[in-house]
C-alpha cells in the first residue's frame, strides 16, 4: 500500500475462539496490528481498528458439554479473558464485539438472505453424518473418519493429522460419533450451499489487486486456479445464528465470523456516532484484515465472494503473520509447546513491552517465529536494557546534571536532522510492505547512531573546556533521544510514555505525530532513571522449568489419572457363554459373555493360540464393557476382557459373583 493513504482506514484482526486462554500464538498477530494502527495515527491517518470473540462453531459447543456447562457460559468466560489480555498487553481497538452480539445476529441474517435471494445459495439434500445411538446429525467436530484424500484420521471438517485439507459435510469416510463412539450412519438432509464456484473469475481479478502480504495473495491464487468447491454455509446446531427461514439450522461459523468485522465496526460507529458505511459500503474506505496463514482461505476466497454477491466493499488488503513456535518446536498445546500470556507472562511481572519487542522484531512478519525463554532473556539485556535504555538514561542524565532546561534549547545540528528524516522514512517504507522487524531495526540502528555520537563526541571532557560546544551535542542527544521515543512509541507504548515523561513532555503521546520527531526538543528533563531492567538467569530458568515440565507432562512422562478418569471405565465380570475361532485368524476368538444385559456382548480376543474355545465355556471374566466398538476381521468387538502377562493370563474373581458385578 501507498502512504499517505487519505482514505478512512478500517484494520481488522483475526476474531479469537473463545474457547481457551491466550497464548504466545495469538499475540503475533495483534500486536503487530496494534503496532501498524499506532504508526498510522501517527502519519496523520484516520484509522479505526476493531476485533471481537469468535463465539459459535462446534469445538465450543464440545468444550461446553465436556466441561458441563452451557456454550454461552463458557464463550463469556473466555471473552473476557481475552478483553483483559488485550487490555494488558496494550491492544487497543476500538471496539471488541461478539460474534453472538445482536448486530452480528442481524447483519448475517441479512447477508445470508440476500445472497438467497441473489441466487447465490442453493440448496442440496446431502448424506450426513448420523448418530443412531445418540439420535443426532453430527456436524464438524461431533465426528471422526478416515480423510477421503489421504486416509489419515480426521475430524468431520478438516483432516487436522493428515493433509489439512478442508473437509464438506458428509466428504469423510466411515465416520463414527465423537459423543459415544458408535458407527455413524449416513442420511439424507437438506443444506445451504454458497456458489463459490460461481465467483471464480471474480476472485482471479479481485486477487491481482490484492494488496498485502505475498504469503496471503499467492496462497490464495493457487487456490482459485486449482478449482473452487461450493460451501455447505449451514449446520445442524442449535448454537449459532438461525439460518434465515430454517430455524433448526444455525449459519456455519465461518459465515457469521467475519461478518463480525463489520457488525464490530458497526456497534463503534453506534456507540460513538460515527458511520460504519463509510468503510463497508461508501467505495472509500480501505479495508485491512490482519490474520494468521492457517486462515488465508476464509478471508482471501470465501469472505470477498460472500462481500461481493451481497454487495459489501471488498478488503483492500490481507495481511497474514507467519506460525509461532516454541522453543523451536511446532507450537502445540496438546503435546506442551505453548506458552500463556497470562499464566507464563503477564502474572509472572513480565512487562507486556518487552514481549511486543520480541513479537515485533524477531522476524519479518510472513515467516515462522520462534519463542525461547533464552532470546528473550538475550534480547531484553542486550537490545533494551544495553543499547536502547543505556543511550536514553545516559543522555538525559547527563543533560540533567550538567545544564538546566532553558540552556538546551535550540538549533539541532544538521547531521541528526538528517539521520532522523532517514529514519522516519524508512519506517514509513517498511510500513508499506508490513516489514515491522525492519522498523524496528531502523529504529536501533537510530540507536547507535546516537550512542556512537555520544561516545565520540565525549561531552564529559568537551564540558571543561567549552560549555557551549557540550550544549549543542546534548541538545543534538537529546533530539535523538526524543525521535526514538516517538518512532518506537508503537512498539513498546509503555515504556515510551515513561520516557516522554522523562523528556518532561506533557503531551500525550498517543496524538504526537511523526513531524514532532524533528522538531526540536522544548521540554524540562523530569526526574531521570532507567527504563528497562535485567532479565537474571534465575527468571529464566524458572520459566524453562516450568516449560519443561508441560512437555514431559503432556508426553506421558506423569501419567497420573484422576479418580473420575478412572470411574469413566465400566469393568463388570460376566460369564462366557460362547467361543469361536474367526476364519482367516490364528489370534483371534469371537466370545459372547453374559454380562447381566439382555443380550451377551460379542467380543473378540487375542487368545486363540493360549486357550481353545470349549474350555472357555462357563468361565467367569473381567471385561471393559464402554470401550469404543471396533471391527477385528470383520468382526465386531464390543468391549475387551482384561489378561495379564504376554502369554496371556485370562483375569477373573475370587468366587462366583452375578454377571454385570461392577469391579471398582
Ligand atoms: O481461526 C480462528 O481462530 C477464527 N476464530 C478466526 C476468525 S477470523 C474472522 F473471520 F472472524
Ligand atoms: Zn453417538
Amino acid at each position: 500500500m501507498k502512504l499517505p493513504l487519505k482514505r478512512p482506514i478500517l484494520v481488522t484482526s483475526g476474531l479469537p475462539y473463545a474457547n481457551g486462554f491466550a497464548h504466545i500464538g495469538h499475540l503475533r498477530t495483534y500486536i503487530p496490528a496494534d503496532c501498524f494502527v499506532r504508526y498510522l495515527r501517527k502519519l496523520g491517518e484516520e484509522v479505526v481498528f476493531v476485533c471481537g470473540s469468535d463465539v459459535h462453531g462446534t469445538p465450543i459447543v464440545v468444550k461446553a458439554e465436556e466441561e458441563g456447562i452451557s456454550p454461552k457460559e463458557l464463550v463469556n468466560k473466555y471473552h473476557e479473558h481475552f478483553k483483559d489480555i488485550f487490555r494488558r498487553m496494550n491492544v487497543e481497538f476500538d471496539n471488541y464485539g461478539r460474534t453472538d452480539s445482536e448486530y452480528n445476529v442481524r447483519r448475517t441474517q441479512e447477508i445470508v438472505s440476500k445472497l438467497i435471494e441473489r441466487g447465490f445459495v442453493y440448496s442440496k439434500e446431502i448424506d450426513l453424518a448420523y448418530c443412531p445411538v445418540c439420535n443426532r446429525f453430527l456436524p464438524d467436530r461431533y465426528v471422526e473418519g478416515e480423510c477421503p484424500y489421504c486416509g489419515a484420521l480426521a475430524r468431520g471438517d478438516e483432516c487436522d493429522q493428515g493433509c489439512g485439507k478442508h473437509l464438506e459435510p458428509g466428504e469423510i469416510r466411515n465416520p463414527r460419533c465423537k459423543i459415544c463412539g458408535s458407527n455413524a450412519e449416513f442420511r439424507k438432509q437438506e443444506h445451504y450451499f454458497l456458489k463459490l464456484t460461481e465467483f471464480t473469475s471474480f476472485l482471479k481479478e479481485y486477487l491481482e489487486g490484492l494488496d498485502g502480504t505475498e504469503n496471503a495473495i499467492n496462497y490464495a491464487k493457487e487456490w482459485v486456479e486449482s478449482g473452487l468447491k461450493d460451501w455447505c454455509i449451514s449446520r445442524n446446531l442449535e448454537w449459532g445464528v438461525k439460518f434465515p427461514g430454517r430455524d433448526e439450522l444455525v449459519v456455519y461459523v465461518w459465515v457469521d465470523a467475519p461478518i463480525g468485522y463489520i457488525s464490530s465496526t458497526e456497534e463503534w460507529s453506534v456507540k460513538n456516532n460515527k458511520s460504519w458505511e463509510r468503510f463497508w459500503l461508501d467505495k472509500k474506505g480501505f479495508i485491512i484484515h490482519f490474520i494468521g496463514t492457517d486462515i488465508v482461505y476464509h478471508h482471501c476466497i470465501l469472505w470477498p465472494a460472500m462481500l461481493k454477491g451481497a454487495d459489501y466493499n471488498l478488503p483492500s488488503a490481507v495481511v497474514a503473520s507467519g506460525m509461532v513456535k516454541i522453543e523451536d518446536k511446532t507450537f502445540s498445546k496438546t503435546r506442551g509447546y505453548v506458552v500463556w500470556v497470562k499464566d507464563d507472562y503477564l502474572d509472572r511481572g513480565f512487562h507486556p513491552d518487552l514481549l511486543r519487542y520480541y513479537l515485533l522484531s524477531y522476524t519479518s512478519h510472513t515467516k515462522d517465529l520462534n519463542f525461547s525463554w533464552r532470546i528473550f532473556q538475550q534480547k531484553v539485556n542486550s537490545e533494551l536494557v544495553g543499547a536502547l535504555g543505556n543511550f536514553i538514561y545516559r543522555v538525559l542524565l547527563f543533560a540533567k546534571k550538567n545544564f538546566k532546561n532553558e540552556e538546551l534549547k535550540g538549533e539541532i545540528s544538521e547531521e541528526v536532522l538528517q539521520e532522523i528524516k532517514k529514519t522516519r522514512d524508512s519506517i514509513v517504507q517498511n510500513l508499506q510492505i508490513f516489514e515491522f522487524k525492519r522498523i524496528v531495526d531502523e529504529i536501533m540502528a537510530l540507536v547507535d547512531f546516537g550512542n556512537t555520537y555520544f561516545q565520540k563526541s565525549e561531552p564529559w571532557k568537551v564540558i571543561k573546556e567549552d560549555r557551549e560546544r557540550c550544549r549543542s551535542i546534548l541538545r543534538d542527544a537529546i533530539q535523538i533521544v526524543k525521535a526514538i521515543c516517538i518512532f518506537m512509541h508503537p512498539v513498546m507504548p509503555e515504556a515510551m510514555r515513561e520516557v516522554w515523561r522523562q523528556l518532561g513532555e506533557r503531551s500525550n503521546l498517543n496524538s504526537v505525530s511523526f513531524e514532532d520527531a524533528i522538531r526540536p526538543f522544548d521540554g524540562r528533563i523530569g526526574d531521570v532513571r532507567p527504563i528497562f531492567k535485567k532479565i537474571e538467569d534465575e527468571e529464566i530458568e524458572k520459566m524453562e522449568d516450568i516449560l519443561r515440565k508441560r512437555i514431559e507432562r503432556a508426553e506421558g512422562g506423569d501419567n497420573l489419572i484422576t479418580i473420575e478418569e478412572f470411574k469413566k471405565m465400566d469393568i463388570r465380570v460376566g460369564t462366557i457363554v460362547q467361543a469361536e475361532k474367526i476364519e482367516g485368524s490364528k489370534k483371534l476368538l469371537k466370545l459372547l459373555i453374559d454380562i447381566g444385559e439382555e443380550r451377551p456382548r460379542q467380543i473378540v480376543a487375542g487368545i486363540a493360540k493360549t486357550h481353545k474355545p470349549e474350555e472357555l465355556i462357563g468361565k467367569q471374566v473381567v471385561v471393559l464393557t464402554n470401550l469404543k466398538p471396533a471391527k477385528l476381521m470383520g468382526v465386531t468387538s464390543e468391549g475387551m476382557i482384561l489378561a495379564a502377562g504376554d502369554e496371556p493370563v485370562l483375569l477373573t474373581v475370587e468366587r462366583r459373583v452375578n454377571n454385570g458385578s461392577k469391579v471398582s
